[in-house]
């Protein structure tokens, strides 16, 4: 392979009157990144992410990681507290209040960071190849959905079921990742039985893992299958597809969501369906969002990109309207994710009653 000098000669580039201001923009996204990488390693450090919450002198922290590296570690603090995300006060060094929360932020860094990381590298094979030319991580991606979960689609889905008012003791949730969804729900209502419908393997294994964990083999069993071609022989009274429709939008079409929701609606009639979605914000009038919104630019515009380099498509509200529409059910409730978390309102979870047949 050869490589090509795009700047000609280096001095000539040095004279032009952007050279400056390209080199601070590159600085500042490489700063960026090398945060978000060591961000996302302690994270993942148990015994520096507590130590650092509690705040901890140079010694005690050394001591702490089972006798670490001092200089290694004393550069680290160093370079955290140029970032802005620690503090040293009389010789401890501590989270600033602005990153005091950074325990709970796991999902999204595991989400991205290790879920679509082979994504975001591959972005010009991608462009070239198109979607599917590059795989996810769907454990990480899995794992890191679920763990954002915790925070707005779980409650949703938890809030538009208690809202149904029925007394439901079976569901089925088709792509259900790692099974929280299914252990939150089994946690709450002692009588419930459920069923996990997964097509990633890893993930099968990851709610399998998670389902034992909790105590509740005995009353979730996770499938190995994709949606469309498996329809489980028992009856449920509510069937969740968290973030699983855009998937099924994008391997099948329009015409196959709605085909495959008909035979939903035809096999649980009275079931009613837990859908959480997140809308395109083009569609919704939202698309400044992405560029001028914080947790629209810090999170959707990439999570947008996304979708257009996989085989999954988000769609808007009027889209998702028709399908529901088209495949015989209303819709009887929607809410959107708690504004505290996510104030786009992007994240929207409806519940549907079938109301006809095909
Ligand atoms: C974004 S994740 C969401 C996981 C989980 N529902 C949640 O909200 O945390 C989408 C999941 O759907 C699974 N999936 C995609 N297409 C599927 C299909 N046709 N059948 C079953 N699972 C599918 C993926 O493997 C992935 O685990």
């Amino acid at each position: 392979m050869t490589t090509r000098s795009t700047v000609g000669d280096a001095s000539e580039a040095v004279a032009r009157p952007n050279f400056r201001p390209s080199l601070l923009t590159g600085l500042h996204y490489l700063s960026a990144w090398a945060t978000a990488e060591v961000l996302w390693a302690v994270l993942r450090d148990d015994a520096l992410l507590e130590a650092l919450e509690e705040g901890v002198t140079l010694a005690n922290l050394v001591d702490r990681l089972g006798q670490g590296d001092a200089r290694a570690i004393d550069g680290l603090l160093t370079a955290l507290r140029c970032e802005g995300i620690v503090a040293v006060d009389d010789g401890f060094w501590k989270l600033v209040p602005m990153t005091e929360e950074l325990r709970v932020l796991r999902g999204w860094f595991e989400f991205f960071m290790d879920g679509y990381r082979p994504l975001f590298q591959g972005a010009t094979t991608l462009a070239r190849a198109g979607a599917g030319s590059v795989e996810r991580d769907s454990l990480h991606v899995a794992l890191g959905s679920a763990a954002i979960g915790e925070f707005d689609s779980v409650p949703l889905a938890l809030d538009l079921i208690d809202r149904a008012d029925k007394p439901g003791r079976a569901v089925l949730d088709y792509g259900c990742g790692n099974a929280s969804y299914l252990t939150a729900l089994c946690a709450r209502n002692p009588e419930m039985t459920a069923i996990g419908v997964e097509v990633a393997e890893d993930a099968v294994r990851g709610a399998q893992a998670h389902v034992a964990a909790c105590g509740m083999s005995h009353r979730i069993s996770i499938v190995h299958a994709s949606a469309p071609d498996y329809i489980p022989a028992v009856d449920v009274d509510f069937v969740v597809f968290a973030f699983v429709l855009h998937e099924i939008v994008g391997e099948r079409g329009i015409g196959g969501t709605v085909e495959f929701l008909a035979a939903i609606g035809a096999r649980f009639p009275h079931a009613r369906l837990i859908i959480i979605e997140i809308l395109h914000p083009v569609p919704e009038g939202k698309g400044d969002l992405l560029s001028h919104d914080p947790h629209g630019r810090g999170f959707y515009n990439w999570y947008v990109w996304i979708h257009t380099v996989t085989t999954q498509r988000l769609l808007g509200t009027s889209d998702w309207a028709q399908i529901f529409a088209r495949a015989g059910f209303k819709v009887v409730d929607t809410q959107a994710a708690d504004p505290r978390i996510d104030s786009t309102g992007l994240e929207i979870g409806y519940a549907l009653e079938y109301i006809r047949e095909g």
